[in-house]
């Protein structure tokens, strides 16, 4: 605990002087986006971030919502005092270790630009694959899909942006989650073009009286096991309930697989996101329910085994 708590004051005494460090650099206004990206460079290169010069100019653009390169491109531009006050926040944030994305507040996903905090997982680029496959397979019109573990609502909402569909469920265990998520569909409002229901609750609970004609996850599918081989980025800062899944990280996976034919129409999809040394696992799982026809195994263009995708059989058990 004594270890913890100094390397709390250790951490806010660096943030002061960065503080400090920080007016030095920026001066007086007015404020030019090049001159404030060369400040949060000297502070993260300070702080030891890698490629210092180039995470500024994202956080910079992130934070002033402009394009990436902004800097870069229009280096006069001028910064307003409240986005210099959110840069310099941000910075702080990223000093003390947290995710671009968490000290921002922003991911980007798919076309989408959403509101990402602590409460929620970043979405990943993987995951954008797998909204490629919803999107291919279901022909990215018609019915009602589901998107069990929305986190942000990342998969639910660039389904309802990109796709054609009747209505789009997105549920979530953790009611914070499902907090950002709702941030999320407010801001991006008209860009939908289907209507998205957020749901609190377990697994498949939340749509038990649903006949759904798509039902995707993107489950948590780590190992309690495997938490020391992930980065401290990732570890120390993302909600362990969207990382970790008991049973060798498959429990959450389990359970969709052995219910989600009970909600799908016939022929109906079910896709997946799994953890690379898993997805066989998972495709012999849906082999061993019975209910599902057409099973295989994607990759990513990483050219590993990610996503596993099914339809459910005419006749469910047989
Ligand atoms: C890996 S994150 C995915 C978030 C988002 N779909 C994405 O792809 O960025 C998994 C999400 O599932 C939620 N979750 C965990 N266990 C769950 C369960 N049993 N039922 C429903 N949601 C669950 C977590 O809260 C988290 O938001």
């Amino acid at each position: 605990v004594t270890a913890s708590v100094r390397s709390c004051q250790a951490a806010s005494n660096s943030a002061l002087v960065g503080r400090t460090a920080w007016e030095v650099q920026v001066g007086s206004g007015p404020w030019s986006a090049a001159a404030v990206a060369s400040a949060v460079a000297e502070l993260l290169r300070a702080a030891g971030v890698e490629d210092a010069a180039a995470e500024a100019r994202d956080l910079v653009a992130l934070v002033c919502g402009r394009p990436r390169f902004w800097s870069l491109i229009e280096p006069e531009a001028e910064v307003p005092l409240d986005a210099l006050e959110r840069c310099w926040k941000a910075t702080q944030k990223r000093v003390l270790g947290a995710p671009l994305a968490y000290a921002t507040r922003v991911a980007h996903f798919r076309f989408l630009t959403l509101v990402v905090d602590e409460r929620v997982l970043i979405p990943r680029p993987e995951t954008e694959m797998l909204v490629e496959l919803v999107l291919s397979e279901t022909g990215g019109a018609g019915g009602v899909v589901a998107d069990v573990g929305t986190g942000s609502g990342a998969i639910a909402l660039a389904l309802a942006s990109e796709g054609r569909y009747g209505r789009v469920i997105a549920t979530d265990l953790s009611s914070d989650a499902l907090a950002v998520a709702a941030v999320n569909l407010r801001r991006l409002g008209d860009r939908l073009r289907a209507p998205v229901e957020l749901r609190h609750g377990a697994g498949l609970a939340p749509v038990a009286e649903d006949c759904l004609d798509a039902l995707v996850s993107n489950p948590p599918y780590i190992a309690l096991e495997e938490a020391g081989e992930l980065p401290a980025s990732v570890r120390d800062w993302e909600p362990p309930l969207a990382l970790f899944s008991s049973d060798g990280g498959l429990a959450v996976t389990v359970d969709l697989v052995r219910q989600a034919h009970r909600v799908l129409r016939p022929g109906g999809l079910l896709a997946l996101e799994c953890d690379s040394r898993r997805a066989c696992a998972v495709a012999r799982l849906m082999e061993a329910v019975g209910s599902y026809r057409d099973i295989r195994v994607e990759l990513d263009l990483a050219g590993r085994a990610r996503y596993v995708v099914a339809r459910r059989s005419a006749e469910p058990g047989l």
